[in-house]
């Protein structure tokens, strides 16, 4: 079921995309790190890999560079922000990235093709449940899947909204979003029925400091931990972000 509201990604947030083209996040580096480490991701395999929620495609494009033999088609519902991706790829003579304007409730496995490997940056937790989406993902039969958001190590699912008064879309005086949690097993579960057996997460540390910011809304920043390692938090949600991957046996 799509029980989406939409107008929030209607919305351009140009800055947001643009300064990934420039310094990718760190979560991008150590996520395709760590597809490297499992050797889903490397500098031979020809693969086709699609990203869901791709937004303007600083990640198709940090991935590019990283594993130039494959190809990246990113999917984004935002249609101003694919063809202003598609304008740099085109710039910069990045053959092997490309980005559809498509919703991802409505992928059609025939018209959008074959893929080894589906990832996700940053956009599960900001839809209103993972199972649609989850489903949407493995109806287009690749061999792996893989994506960043927030989980829990535990049997606890939460359904965050976020209403920020700072910020003002669709004529409301508020920006409201999600910003889920969701319970790794049931994640786990949940692929294991859909034929994706193989299930690993880690969380993600980030490694450097991020300054809070003036603004008192949402925006992510980091506290040290006594014993060296950083909270992310974001306005009053702690960020608990995880990698995770499924994979067919
Ligand atoms: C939080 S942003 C993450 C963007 C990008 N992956 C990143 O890491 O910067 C979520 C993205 O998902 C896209 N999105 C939201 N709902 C979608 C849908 N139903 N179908 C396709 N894309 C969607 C939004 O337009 C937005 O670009």
């Amino acid at each position: 079921m799509d029980h989406q509201p939409k107008e929030e990604w209607l919305e351009i947030k140009t800055d947001y995309h643009k300064k990934q083209f420039d310094t990718p996040y760190r979560s991008t580096v150590l996520f395709c790190k760590w597809l490297e480490q499992k050797g889903l991701l490397n500098g031979h395999d020809q693969q086709a890999i699609l990203d869901i929620g791709a937004g303007q495609g600083a990640n198709l494009n940090y991935m590019a560079k990283q594993f130039p033999q494959c190809t990246f088609t990113g999917i984004d519902l935002n249609e101003s922000l694919v063809n202003q991706g598609n304008g740099y790829f085109q710039d910069h003579h990045m053959s092997n990235c490309r980005l559809l304007q498509g919703d991802l409730y409505r992928l059609d496995p025939t018209h959008i093709g074959k893929y080894e490997g589906v990832v996700s940056y940053q956009t599960l937790s900001w839809l209103p449940e993972y199972e649609t989406p989850l489903k949407k993902m493995m109806e287009l039969n690749a061999e792996w899947i893989a994506l960043t958001s927030l989980f829990f190590d535990g049997d606890v699912d939460c359904t965050v909204t976020v209403k920020d008064y700072t910020q003002s879309i669709g004529g409301e005086n508020f920006r409201q979003s999600y910003y889920n949690i969701y319970s790794l097993n049931r994640v786990k579960e949940f692929c294991r029925q859909h034929g994706y057996t193989r299930f690993e997460s880690v969380p993600f540390e980030i490694d450097i400091d991020l300054p809070k910011p003036d603004s008192m809304g949402m925006g992510s920043y980091t506290e040290r931990l006594a014993d060296g390692r950083r909270l992310q938090i974001s306005g009053p949600v702690w960020m608990s972000w995880h990698f995770v991957c499924a994979q067919k046996e």
